[in-house]
This record gives C-alpha cells, structure tokens and sequence, in this order.
C-alpha cells in the first residue's frame, strides 16, 4: 500500500514538473497563426459553451427589435465587430485566420445562439482569445442592440434589409443559405470576390 502511494505521488510530481519545464523552457506554443486542431476546437468549445450556460443569465432583451434599433445595431457592429468578425459586404475578415481560436464569422455565419447567451458573450468576453469583454466600452443598451441584429441576421426586416442594400453594396444573405461553404471556412481561401 505505502509503494502504491508512493507510486502516486510521483507520476504525479512527474506530470507537475513536466508542465512547468513546458512553459519555463519555451516549449509551450504561443503563435496565433496556426489553425487550432480540430479535438482542442471540440473541448474548447463545450467548455465555453457549457460555462456560458452556467454562468449567463436568462434575461430577455429589453430593447425592441425596431428598425431604427435593428440599423443602431448595424452601425455598432460595423464600428467594433466588423473587424474580425467580418464586414456586412460579406467578406470574409483580413483577421479570419489571424487569431487563435480564429473568432467567427458572424456575418457569414449568423449565430444560431439565444439573445441572453450572444449578450453575455459580447458584455464579458472570451478569456484567452482575442474576444473583448464588451461591458467596458458599450452602453448596456448598445449591447443589446448589436444583440439584436445578430440574432435576426436571417430574418431582418425589409427595411433594415434595404439599408444593409444601399450601405454595403449587397444584402444579408438568405436564410439557409449554405453557410458551411463560405470561404472562411477554410484558412487559405482569398477573401470572396464578387460576381
Ligand atoms: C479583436 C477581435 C475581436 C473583436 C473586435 C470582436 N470580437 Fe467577438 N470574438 C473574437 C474571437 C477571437 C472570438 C472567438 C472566441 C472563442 O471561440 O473562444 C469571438 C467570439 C465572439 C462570439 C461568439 C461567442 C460564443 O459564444 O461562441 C460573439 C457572439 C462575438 N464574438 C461577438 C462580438 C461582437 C458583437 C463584437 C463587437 C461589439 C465583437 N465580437 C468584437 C474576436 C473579436
């Protein structure tokens, strides 16, 4: 029983050393333009998934989805997300694969998450990645708003479809449009030219 122990004890002391000889010799990697395995995509996925749905709470968005809130929405997204989640001309971002994990395509690929989950990843953040906490720089209500529009990329009403239109040259993409094919999925793709 006690070499048992003592068994333990020391894979244990191996596995502790052997992480910090990792970090303390270099060894760890820490470049941000290499494509995350897809089995580190998978748990760092569920992870963040499942502490959202832990931590987030249940509340309904307070600000209507009006025209005029669904287009402040719009022009908040273009001002601070654009830029690496991708512009309303449907471009994929120059930052697509410049980031690790790589942050989403949400223009391309409109989120398929319930308002309270989008709000509180926008108002808090993603720990170690280049996902900001949003609180610090946004009204509460801007939040929501951004919010707003993302949730109903593929349901938009016409008018803030015709503003997308005369904006940006193109308008959102259809719903079910065939999103997996979107050029950012892949890391080498150029960015999508326009017919
Ligand atoms: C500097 C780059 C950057 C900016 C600017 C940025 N994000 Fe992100 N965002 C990321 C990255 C990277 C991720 C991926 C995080 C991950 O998968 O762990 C992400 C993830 C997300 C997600 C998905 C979270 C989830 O639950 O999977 C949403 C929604 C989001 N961002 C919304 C926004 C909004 C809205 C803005 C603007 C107000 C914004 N982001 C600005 C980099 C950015």
């Amino acid at each position: 029983m006690r070499n048992f122990i003592l068994g333990i004890i020391i894979v244990l002391l191996v596995i502790v050393l052997g992480g910090l000889a990792v970090v303390n010799f270099g060894w760890f990697p820490t470049r941000a333009d290499a494509t995350p395995p897809s089995w580190e995509t998978r748990i760092a996925s569920s992870a963040l998934d499942a502490s959202m749905e832990r931590h987030a709470p249940r509340i309904a968005n307070p600000v209507p989805p009006t025209d005029e809130n669904l287009i402040e929405g719009m022009k908040i997204y273009t001002m601070n997300c654009a830029v690496c989640h991708g512009t309303l001309d449907e471009k994929p971002s120059p930052l697509a694969t410049s980031f690790y994990p790589p942050p989403p395509q949400l223009i391309l690929m409109p989120p398929d998450d319930p308002e309270w989950h989008v709000y509180y990843a926008i108002r808090t953040g993603v720990r170690y990645s280049g996902m900001p906490a949003w609180s610090k720089a946004l009204s509460d209500d801007d939040i929501w708003k951004v919010t707003a529009f993302l949730t109903r990329l593929e349901k938009l009403p016409p008018n803030v479809q015709d503003y997308w239109k005369k904006a940006f040259g193109v308008g959102p993409l259809p719903a079910g449009a065939d999103h997996d094919s979107m050029p950012m999925k892949s890391d080498k793709t150029e960015p999508s030219k326009k017919p």
